[in-house]
């Protein structure tokens, strides 16, 4: 056996036992600023080192510094999981160390991520019609939708610029709910942030249509120019659903970009009775859905569709010397001339293995009980005199707090930071929080494969630990 078969197989050992012990360590990491840092060198190594004290230190120094987000009571922000058959994905990827740039630069990782980007597409209904392509998160994908939207413009911004021009003021229409990735976008792409447009919400939380039509038509005839809209499927606070239907038809009439982020609940689109949430995004632009949140994909492995993928090369598409001539030695696609990057993981060899392992059954089920989980848990919270339920949960996310009566909003606050604080504290479990139309909630999202009840039942029970206690 060689060297590395030795230490590859010491590995694996390593984590089929963490994967099978998660529980056993603290899920929000307890140490101190500075302290990971203080117990490394502060130079590299001259001389080689045995791979037995690289283990001794993994497990010493870096693992107590380790949040654990493959942990079954991971419940903040969006829960996650890194499938174990997605873990051999990796490394296998790491080994073949590929660069999908072009196609040339490896057939098979081009070739896959087109057909498993077709897999996925047809799982969660969207026509052939769409191009997929992988990029690392939602962020990249949707800054570079949004790049191709500013193209789609015809202003020649790609050539000219946008700065000592007469351009017309571009515009950007999202909801208070919209993840900041798209400000961030907005920011990059020299929209500005004071034409980002607040559309306004409903009761739950999802954008209005009519309102956005008024903004739209009062925008276009004080001679501004719609860039894009972005709709929500899953927001990042509390997973309400923005009406794509009805955003679509307005977008369509007006002619303007229409990019979906369904990051987290578009996974959910792999259930037929969930389909309908993705309804309408047939006609927008592009969509962006997330396997590495809710479909076991080790992070980082995001999916944007568009429906014009020579928009993204029309923004992006510049082709050094030294690729000339192996782009030009094929007609297969090269990768690299949509978007930023021009060396890009293999991303797509998780993917598969993930969809082939489980199965889309397999996903489903998993899916399913978490979302049963979720409504379990919101039952308990309903049951509960003192606690309340802050917003509609149609997946597996629940926002909640504990609000007795005649408590106001600046000590309601007070007691469930504190609360929160408490259980996080404990190592047991781990939430995070939000605020729902200013005020705050605590969040219990489930998203692990190996989450089962009864690690959402130790979830309620240490929080309504804490308030026997106040
Ligand atoms: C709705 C939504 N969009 C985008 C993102 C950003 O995802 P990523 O981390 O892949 O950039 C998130 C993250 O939670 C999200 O909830």
């Amino acid at each position: 056996m060689s060297d590395f078969a030795a230490e590859f197989a010491a590995v694996g050992a390593w984590i089929d036992r963490y994967l099978s012990n998660a529980r056993d360590y603290p899920v929000l990491s307890k140490v101190s600023p500075g302290e990971v840092a203080s117990r490394l060198p502060s130079s590299a190594p001259e001389q080689p080192e045995p791979f037995e004290s690289l283990m001794a230190d993994f497990q010493s120094v870096i693992l107590p510094g380790i949040t654990h987000w493959n942990s079954p009571r991971f419940f903040a922000f969006f829960a996650t999981s890194a499938a174990p058959i997605g873990v051999s994905a990796e490394a296998l990827a790491a080994a073949l160390d590929v660069k999908a740039m072009l196609w040339r630069t490896s057939p098979a990782a081009t070739e896959l991520e087109e057909v498993v980007m077709r897999w996925l597409a047809r799982l969660i209904g969207l026509p052939d019609a769409f191009t997929g392509i992988i990029y690392d998160t939602a962020s990249i994908g949707g800054f570079t939708a949004l790049a191709a939207a500013r193209e789609s413009l015809e202003l020649d911004i790609r050539e000219r610029g946008m700065s000592a021009r007469d351009l017309p003021q571009l515009r950007v229409y999202v909801t208070d709910e919209t993840h900041s990735h798209i400000e961030k976008a907005c920011i990059a792409l020299g929209i500005g942030r004071a034409n980002v447009v607040r559309v306004e919400t409903d009761g739950e939380l999802r954008m209005r249509p009519d309102d956005l039509a008024e903004r739209l038509d009062a925008d276009i005839a004080a001679g501004m120019r719609p860039m894009a809209i972005v709709a929500t499927v899953g927001t990042t606070s509390t997973t309400s659903c923005d009406p794509v239907e009805a955003i679509a038809s307005i977008a369509r009439e007006r002619n303007v970009w229409l990019h979906v982020d369904a990051a987290y609940a578009g996974a959910a689109a792999i259930m037929p009775e969930f389909r309908s949430i993705l309804a309408g995004a047939e006609h927008a632009d592009s969509i962006v859905v997330n396997p590495h949140k809710w479909l076991f994909v080790p992070m980082d492995c995001s999916a944007l569709y568009v429906r014009d993928p020579d928009m993204l090369r029309r923004a992006f598409s510049i082709v050094p010397e030294y690729v000339l001539q192996h782009r030009d030695a094929s007609s297969g696609t090269n990768f690299m001339e949509y978007g930023l990057q021009l060396g890009r993981r293999f991303r797509a060899l998780k993917l598969w293995f993930v969809l082939r392992y489980y199965g889309a059954e397999g996903l489903r089920e998993h899916l399913r009980r978490h979302i049963v989980l979720a409504q379990e848990f919101a039952g308990w919270v309903e049951a509960e005199a003192d606690w309340e339920i802050m917003a509609p949960h149609p997946f597996s996310v629940v926002c909640f707090r504990y609000a007795p009566p005649g408590v106001d909003e600046d000590a309601v606050e007070a007691v469930n930071t504190m609360i929160l604080d408490r259980v996080n504290a404990t190592g047991q479990i781990f939430l995070s929080h939000t605020k729902v139309r200013g005020r705050y909630a605590l969040r219990l999202a489930i998203g692990n494969v190996a989450t089962t009840r009864d690690d959402v039942a130790l979830a309620w029970s240490l929080l309504r630990g804490q308030t026997l206690e106040l």
